[in-house]
């Protein structure tokens, strides 16, 4: 594959990475590996209609007051929200029926990620269960975009001193399924020390070792950390961000689809 120069990967944690995305008009890949992206993964090959991403638990409840089919899904403190229908557990979503249902999802990291990107040449959420289709796509965007990837390991929206070594493990694992595109110079350092992990002990091992693994553990959601471990668990989700979703008390959400090139200059 001939790529145009401006074709590279970088790598870039939480907030500096949505800036940069926005900045340099990138294709944005957001990795919350634990778990919101896996979450969002399964519930569009479940068949939701679309995941209209919030920030603010308060918004997913005013948008099902205006739109009463609406599932609501999401955490804070990674725990189901009250008077929501699911968890952002991936185990959970496998056996939900939202076939055809338009979804509100709220987290407490991944979900504001996801809308602070805004303004980047595309907006993908990836994480290992989706990790050769969502590189397929990234590096198509970004060929036809002649725009930089820019892979984003969500961190911690409520601490971001925090080092999310799960997510930059899920980060490398998918910048791993883009061979053909260089790498930036100032990722190759975090790309070799995670791949290195991935390698000697393996991600599911890392996950669990992550403090958030940790906390999920504790809180009982080791099934949820060994699906999200599985690479290419769902080979043919591309979730992508095709729309801004004005929401009922003023702010914006964004609507997250299966993908399709023609919305890499759309937003
Ligand atoms: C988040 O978006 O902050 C995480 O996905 C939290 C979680 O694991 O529930």
């Amino acid at each position: 594959m001939r790529l145009s120069p401006r074709v590279e990967v970088h790598l870039m944690a939480g907030e500096e990475g949505c800036d940069w995305a926005r900045a340099h008009r990138a294709v944005a890949v957001v990795v919350d590996a634990l778990r919101a992206s896996a979450t969002i993964t399964m519930l569009l090959q479940r068949g939701a209609s679309g995941v209209i991403v919030v920030k603010e638990v308060d918004e997913a409840y005013a948008y099902r007051e205006a739109h009463p089919n609406a599932v609501l899904v999401g955490e804070r403190g990674g725990l189901k929200v009250s008077g929501f229908d699911f968890g952002n557990s991936p185990t959970e979503i496998q056996t939900a029926e939202v076939q055809g249902r338009l979804v509100v999802f709220t987290s407490t990291t991944g979900a504001q990620r996801l809308v602070d990107c805004l303004g980047a040449s595309a907006i993908l959420v990836g994480t290992p269960i989706n990790a050769t289709a969502v590189a397929r796509h990234a590096v198509a965007l970004a060929q036809s975009a002649d725009a930089p990837i820019v892979i984003i390991p969500a961190g911690l929206a409520t601490d971001p001193a925090i080092v999310a070594e799960e997510d930059w493990l899920g980060a490398v694992e998918l910048a791993a399924h883009m061979p053909d595109v260089p790498l930036s110079d100032a990722a190759a350092p975090s790309f070799q020390r995670y791949r290195r992990i991935i390698r000697t002990a393996g991600l599911l091992a890392g996950f669990l070792a992550s403090a958030h693994g940790r906390k999920l553990v504790q809180l009982g959601f080791t099934d949820d950390i060994r699906v999200c471990a599985q690479v290419d668990l769902i080979a043919d989700v591309v979730p992508i961000l095709t729309a801004v979703v004005p929401l009922p008390g003023g702010g914006q959400g964004v609507h997250v689809q299966r993908g399709n090139r023609e919305y890499v200059t759309s937003l």
